[in-house]
């Protein structure tokens, strides 16, 4: 089932007019910067970002929103996000080198 939601997440990117959906994942990903580093390879007790898995990162986000995983910050900051931003957020973080 959680397969499902992520694919269609990502055909729902695939669709989006490239240039528009670029431009707003990578307003998104700048906010994240601040806490899990300018390159987004982590700092201090914050995990990094780059490179990780698009399913493990989308995973995350998902299970932060919906209270499975307990965190200090993220489980606040994932509830901001819809689905579709999310699996934009786990591509532009897991193509990151
Ligand atoms: C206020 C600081 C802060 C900001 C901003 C922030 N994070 Fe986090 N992030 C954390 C912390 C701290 C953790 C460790 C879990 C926790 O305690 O919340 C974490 C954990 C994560 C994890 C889990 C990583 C792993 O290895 O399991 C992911 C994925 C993640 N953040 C994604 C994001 C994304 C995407 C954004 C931007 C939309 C973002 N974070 C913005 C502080 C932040």
């Amino acid at each position: 089932m959680k397969i499902h939601i992520i694919v269609a997440g990502i055909v729902a990117l695939a669709v989006a007019p490239a240039s528009a959906q670029t431009a707003d994942v990578s307003i998104l990903a700048s906010t994240c910067s601040g806490c899990h580093g300018a390159n987004a390879d982590g700092s201090g007790g914050i995990p990094g970002l780059k490179g990780q898995q698009q399913a493990y990162i989308a995973d995350q986000l998902k299970a932060f929103k919906g209270g499975s995983r307990p965190a200090t910050v993220m489980n606040r900051l994932a509830k901001g996000y819809t689905d579709e931003e999310i699996a934009g957020l786990a591509l532009h973080f897991s193509r990151l080198k």
